[in-house]
């Protein structure tokens, strides 16, 4: 593989492998056995919107395997000179770099780079947009897996901000793949989606709310709102937090996600985000051996194809 840019490039085994893979990497880090190293590889985090969790999760699994990392910042980089993402790459890779993880306001720009650059780098799509953010979902199935390893039978409900999210976007890809039993995506009408690729779409949270073995909350996407967003909060609260008498309509053993950041007791309270059936630290955790999983695998491919860099 040459570019991890969307889930609907993988195939179900490859996503299994690429699973197994970070699974794997737990295990081993938790017994201090001895990980891959990559030294002469180098990475280049290009962050064109914010980010924590992915950020920094992409710098420590670099950091594992041995791979050098830099961060660009870039309000102090010449992309504040109005340099293209593009010409930032090429100077990056003139400098030797091979790997570069990309989050980027735009929809579908990372595909555009990747088709540009071909198999002189590789690309790592950290969110684009709205669009998808492919390591979102596997380390959020990475999760699921971890506690209920038979997807073909779990009912997952995703709810929240459906409209501007590219985490359900990918979800939806992964878990199609997967064969995931039910899906349901539960939004307010003016946030439901146009197009979605797998599983039902509804308003109604508490009836959705039955049998659930999974419900991932969506944080509120201000920042992405159009005027025609503008949604009474309030309203929004009374009918879509995940509230604990909400939580005790699903499966007495349902997990509780979200992907950061959370906006507390707006899409979830904060009782169920720090209740005992929230995963949402071990999100964060599984992120970091997920991404070494998808970075080890990119490195692996190119010294097999032996890819001569830049
Ligand atoms: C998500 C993102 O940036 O798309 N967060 C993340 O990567 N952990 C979701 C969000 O920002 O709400």
């Amino acid at each position: 593989m040459q570019h991890f840019l969307e889930i609907s490039q993988l195939t179900p085994a490859e996503i299994s492998v690429l699973i197994q893979r970070a699974l794997d990497f737990k295990q081993q880090f938790k017994l201090n056995q001895p990980l891959p190293q990559y030294p002469t590889y180098t990475m280049a985090n290009l962050f064109y919107e914010n980010s924590t969790r992915t950020r920094v999760s992409f710098e420590l699994a670099a950091q594992r395997l041995e791979i050098q990392s830099v961060n660009l910042e870039i309000a102090t980089s010449s992309a504040a000179k109005g340099e293209t993402v593009l010409d930032t790459i090429q100077t990056l890779m003139a400098m030797g770099i091979q790997l570069f993880t990309i989050r980027h306001p735009e929809d579908g720009i990372v595909q555009n780079i990747a088709d540009v650059i071909g198999d002189k780098a590789c690309i790592l799509n950290a969110g684009d947009g709205t669009h998808a953010h492919p390591s979102q979902a596997l380390l959020d199935m990475m999760t699921i897996i971890e506690t209920k390893p038979d997807v073909t039978q779990l009912k997952i409900v995703i709810v929240g901000d459906l409209k501007h999210s590219r985490v359900a976007n990918s979800l939806q890809w992964i878990c199609a793949q997967l064969g995931v039993k039910q899906l349901t995506l539960v939004a307010p009408d003016d946030w439901q989606p146009k197009h979605i690729h797998f599983g039902q779409v509804t308003a109604f949270f508490n009836e959705s709310l039955h049998d659930a073995d999974v419900i991932i909350t969506l944080r509120v996407q201000r920042e992405r709102f159009q005027t025609e967003d503008i949604l009474d909060l309030s309203q929004y609260c009374r009918d879509y937090t995940l509230t604990p008498e909400r939580l005790a309509l699903a499966k007495p053993n349902a997990i509780v996600m979200h992907p950061g950041p959370i906006n507390r007791d707006i899409e979830i309270s904060s009782t169920v985000a720090d209740g005992a059936q929230s995963v949402i630290l071990q999100q964060v955790s599984n992120g970091v051996f997920m991404r070494m999983a998808m970075l080890a695998s990119l490195v692996e491919s190119a010294i097999s194809a032996s890819v001569k860099f830049v």
